[in-house]
């Protein structure tokens, strides 16, 4: 594990520019990073995931100027979006230059492109001198990391160098954005809210999650999940849960909770009540989702159930992985 001293990135950075592979913090989630130029050590990058190939990864640059050793040609919403909201929690989808592997796009003609705002993986991409392929630093399908200690706990033995920015920011991933039709498209909602988006591009679509042929796997219907049954049920709907087992309840805000703990019968049914936050803030719930979850999963429960979170700024992230970490009725 290596901390954020100059010399400590200087080293990653290196170790990144000879084909290794380097786990470092985003304002979003852990990322495990390589060389987005050199396939063998892209080829690493799903390995240690165990990630099928067929899964796109993000590119991620730390200066605008690198865009274009990835990208062939940048539609106007694309530039607005880029100086208006980059850096920060938004990918692009955009057409790709030839130079970058078909491993890393899965073949397809477009590339995704990302310029985290978290100072440590700037500096680490500077240090490296190179644009970075990175996927969230979990097993495939797996909870994502918040934190240096998931990583190492998840992939500690397969990867080169860990680096550990504390506990991410924001907590869900980018949002991913199409833009290289008519109208922008959103992939997958995440730390960029739409209405921000929106306030740049004007109107956009959201993809429908039950959409049946995924382009992203991000919308693969299994995804984000941990190993423990998890039940997603409307706002309020906790109440009327039928849990089995030792089970664990995970609500909003302390109004949920309240009245989770006066419902008639029910709080005897769960074990634990954990709320993601106390006062309903979207943006602290978003950035305790995976840390809660990976502390449920380890809590030996046999069910987790969930509430969904109102459905707007970084609430669509939350139910988006609430509902993809979710058993399937
Ligand atoms: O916040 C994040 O985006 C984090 C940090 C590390 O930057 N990364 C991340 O990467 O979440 P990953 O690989 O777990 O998710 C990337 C998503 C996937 O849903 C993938 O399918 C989609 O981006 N994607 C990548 N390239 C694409 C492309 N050319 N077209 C459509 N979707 C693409
Ligand atoms: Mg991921």
């Amino acid at each position: 594990m290596l901390d954020v001293s100059e010399a400590s990135i200087g080293r990653a950075g290196k170790a990144l520019a000879e084909g290794r592979l380097v786990a470092f913090p985003t304002e979003t989630v852990y990322g495990l990073g390589a060389n987005a130029f050199d396939e063998k050590a892209v080829a690493r990058i799903f390995e240690a995931k165990a990630r099928p190939n067929f899964d796109p990864l993000i590119v991620h640059i730390a200066e605008l100027s690198q865009a274009d050793r990835v990208v062939s040609s940048l539609p106007p919403a694309a530039r607005a979006l880029m100086e208006r909201l980059w850096p920060g929690p938004l990918t692009l989808i955009l057409p790709k230059r030839d130079e970058v592997p078909d491993l890393v796009t899965s073949g397809l003609p477009t590339v995704a492109l990302r310029f985290p705002a978290n100072s440590v993986a700037q500096d680490l991409i500077r240090a490296a001198g190179l644009p970075i392929a990175a996927p969230s630093a979990n097993p495939f399908g797996y909870l994502s990391p918040t934190t240096a200690d998931h990583v190492a706990a998840m992939l500690g033995d397969k990867v080169d160098f860990i680096i550990d920015g504390g506990p991410c920011r924001i907590g869900v991933e980018s949002t991913v954005l199409d833009v290289t039709g008519e109208r922008p498209v959103v992939l997958r909602p995440g730390g960029m809210p739409v209405e921000s988006i929106e306030e740049v591009v004007g109107k956009v679509e959201i993809l429908d999650r039950s959409e049946a042929k995924p382009t992203s796997p991000g919308q693969l219907p299994s995804h984000y999940a941990p190993h423990t049954k998890l039940y997603l049920v409307p706002s309020g709907g906790l109440a009327y849960a039928k849990p089995h087992g030792k089970a664990a309840a995970l609500v909003y805000d302390a109004a949920s909770k309240e009245a989770l703990a006066h419902a008639h019968g029910a709080p005897s049914h769960f074990r634990t009540i954990r709320v993601l936050s106390e006062s309903g803030d979207l943006l602290e719930s978003a950035a305790r989702l995976f840390s809660t979850l990976h502390e449920l999963d380890s809590g030996g429960f046999d069910e987790i159930w969930a509430e969904r979170l109102p459905e707007l700024g970084l609430g669509r992230a939350v139910n988006d992985r609430l509902f993809k970490a979710s058993e399937k009725r």
